[in-house]
């Protein structure tokens, strides 16, 4: 963490820090501290001072700072070891390709305020609004096969869902394969990209996008149909950086939960939240359409379905639809 990031932790910490503390803890003059403070103020952060409590946070902005979210999330495992936050990209999965072809380290974190290219899943756009979402891709580098890296799209799905209930005190259920729904709408979906040789993976992004304060005319007509925000289903806006620290600190659990074995496990919560387990559905992938019950998951993350004919059939992708 940098110094920025550290003096906002300790703000967090402590409500009330002199200069001359931060100054002897961070081994800098009480000058070089107030040039920090006036950075953080230049950022967003009202940041008080007065003669007797010192420094105190009042308020952070709804803008996201990577020294901030570091400075929230305090030391983690994996993801979240880096943060990098970008005005506008084309798509974080492509920044996040080019550090890992670059030998980044697995858990590297990019946000972009808005994206101009977000892609979803099968060639689909993805809409990406300044300030209204989390856009984010994330590195990791697990030790799995590539059939398992489904795996990881589960314990993601899981480990958002979590982290917005906790947030906004709504439950999203989760619609076979990976996305987050509030009603019968969208509003958080992961595209999960890797990278393999024939027995193990090189490197997986996984790219999760969140509708957090999109207003519902802020949807194209037909998008408003499927899609919704967090801020329609609470009727409130949702403070980004809370969110995004959240989701990440259960995604660095989840991912923990995976390298230790404990798939299963993460199935278990995954398959709770999961409307599709149960239900008749067919599942259109290009040209092909499969009707069946979906059962369960295996232990490889892909989906076990009961065709009509008695079969049991895995699938790892595609578009479900719920039989009424
Ligand atoms: C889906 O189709 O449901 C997946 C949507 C994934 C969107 C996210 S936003 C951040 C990352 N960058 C992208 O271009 N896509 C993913």
């Amino acid at each position: 963490m940098n110094v920025a990031a550290q003096i906002l932790a300790a703000l967090r910490q402590q409500d009330g820090v002199s200069g001359a503390d931060l100054a002897l803890r961070f081994g800098m003059s009480r000058a070089a501290i107030w040039a920090h403070i006036e950075e953080l103020r230049e950022s967003g952060f009202e940041i008080e001072a007065s003669p007797h409590r010192g420094y105190c946070l009042i308020t952070a902005p709804d803008r996201l700072l990577a020294d901030d979210l570091m400075a929230r999330l305090g030391p983690m495992d994996v993801i979240g070891r880096d943060i990098r936050v970008f005005q506008e990209t084309n798509s974080t999965n492509d920044v996040v390709e080019k550090l890992a072809r670059d030998g980044v380290a697995e858990g590297v974190v990019v946000f972009a305020e808005a994206q101009s290219k977000g892609r979803g899943r099968l060639g689909r756009q993805w809409l990406s609004p300044a300030g209204k979402g989390l856009w984010f891709s994330i590195l990791l580098r697990p030790d799995l096969r590539p059939q398992e890296a489904t795996q990881l799209t589960v314990a993601a799905a899981t480990a958002v869902a979590r982290a917005i209930q906790q947030q906004t005190g709504v439950t999203p259920e989760i619609k076979w394969p990976n996305d987050l729904m509030i009603g019968s709408k969208k509003v958080c979906g992961i595209l999960t990209e890797l990278s393999a040789e024939l027995d193990h993976v090189k490197y997986i992004i996984l790219g999760i996008g969140v509708d957090v304060n999109l207003a519902s005319d802020e949807f194209p007509s037909e998008l408003g149909k499927i899609a919704t925000s967090l801020r329609i289903a609470t009727g409130r806006l949702i403070p980004r950086p809370e969110l995004a620290a959240a989701i990440l600190q259960e995604l660095d659990r989840e991912y923990a939960r995976i390298l230790r074995g404990e798939f299963t496990a993460v199935a278990d919560e995954w398959a709770q939240r999961c409307t599709t387990l149960g239900q008749l559905v067919t599942i259109r992938l290009g040209d092909r359409a499969l009707r069946g019950r979906a059962e369960a998951l295996d232990e490889s993350g892909a989906l076990l379905l009961r065709t009509e004919h008695g079969r049991l059939e895995r699938v790892i992708g595609g578009d479900v639809t719920v039989e009424k």
